[in-house]
């Protein structure tokens, strides 16, 4: 019998890639979709994958219970979040509801409903906020000190599994993910921004891209990659934490660099700093250590550059140029 995943956050772009990849290795894939507005919006990315999906909510603690009763998954996937660091600032409240009472709410529904299942919990690297240890990596071990409501609503999140499992011996992981992206990421996020831009810029669609701090550093890796990771961490014999990241730090002007100048444009001339784009805290540095699961046999196959050409030649298909030949694609 194939085994069952329960997804939430399925239709966003790491749901959509771990669908994907557990689809490839047999398994039947659920996943909760919260209800918007504009209908037509909800499951684009999703819409031609072999997944059942239902409406949900990660405060919706009733659907959460009759969900997980109804599918009995193997794995539980909770994706789900505000997953915007800047916005969590003018949205506080909603975002630490969402994503920690939220982690609470299907965290029980969990407990009660298919303990024997197996939780994967998507954590972030935002929760180490203003922290690096003295070589310069962020590891399972250095110490968190978030810098936005975001990170420390993630935060919670994090211990609240971290309780869970040492209270009631659930299978239940946190991956402390760093900034990861593709073909599908949110243009809301930095380097999905640039790369749309740059394109349109390239095709003379646009004149200037507006960014805001460019002096961030991120450890950036491919979505791809990265839920392969979520899928490693639940097969092991006993559930725990790891960081997934490259190891490698870029700042947002290197991104901005990368991008322009592999579309034979520079920056000088179109990129346009606006304040308005800046939050009222900065996490400045981010490199991560992930030894702990490299050891597990985990390895990253994309590079900064192959994902960014992977990126850019997405866009430039979306707004039919065809002059860009990436060299990784
Ligand atoms: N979004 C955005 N838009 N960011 C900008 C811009 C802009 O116009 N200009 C500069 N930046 C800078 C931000 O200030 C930040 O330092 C960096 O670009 C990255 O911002 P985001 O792409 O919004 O990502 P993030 O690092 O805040 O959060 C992402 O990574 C986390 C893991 O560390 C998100 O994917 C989170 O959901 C994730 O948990």
């Amino acid at each position: 019998m194939s085994k069952k995943a329960f997804i939430t956050g399925i239709s966003g772009m790491d749901g959509y890639n771990l669908s994907v990849y557990l689809l490839s290795l047999g398994y039947e894939v659920h996943g909760i979709i919260r209800r918007h507005s504009v209908s037509s919006t909800q499951d684009v990315r999703i819409a031609n994958l072999n997944v059942t999906t239902y409406y949900g909510d990660l405060l919706d603690q009733s659907s959460l219970e009759r969900l997980l009763n109804d599918v009995q998954p193997d794995e539980i996937y909770n994706l789900a979040a505000m997953s915007h660091v800047r916005i969590s600032f003018e949205i506080p409240q909603f975002t630490c509801l969402t994503n920690s009472i939220g982690v609470l709410n299907i965290l029980e529904a969990y407990r009660k409903v298919v303990p024997k299942a197996k939780f994967y919990q998507a954590s972030s690297s935002e929760m180490f906020g203003s922290s690096v240890d003295a070589d310069g990596y962020q590891r399972e071990s250095t110490p968190m000190h978030p810098v936005s409501p975001y990170g420390v609503s993630k935060l919670f999140g994090y211990h609240v599994v971290n309780v869970y499992r040492q209270s009631y011996g659930l299978f239940c992981c946190s991956g402390i993910l760093f900034n990861h992206s593709g073909p599908m990421r949110g243009e809301a996020f930095v380097e999905a921004k640039i790369v749309k831009a740059a394109v349109r810029i390239k095709l003379d669609l646009d004149k200037q891209l507006e960014l805001g701090n460019i002096f961030a550093y991120r450890d950036f890796g491919h979505s791809k990659d990265y839920v392969k990771a979520m899928h490693l961490i639940l097969q092991q014999d006993k559930p725990d934490n790891y960081v997934v990241a490259t190891g490698i730090t870029k700042s947002i002007n290197d991104v901005a660099n990368y991008v322009f100048e592999k579309l034979d444009l520079s920056t000088v001339f179109h990129l346009v700093i606006d304040p308005k784009h800046k939050r009222p805290q900065e996490l400045d540095y981010l490199k991560g250590d992930s030894c702990k699961i490299r050891a597990l046999g985990w390895t990253p196959e994309y590079t900064f550059e192959s994902m960014l050409d992977e990126m850019i030649a997405y866009q430039m298909k979306i707004y039919g140029g065809k002059t860009f030949k990436p060299e990784y694609y």
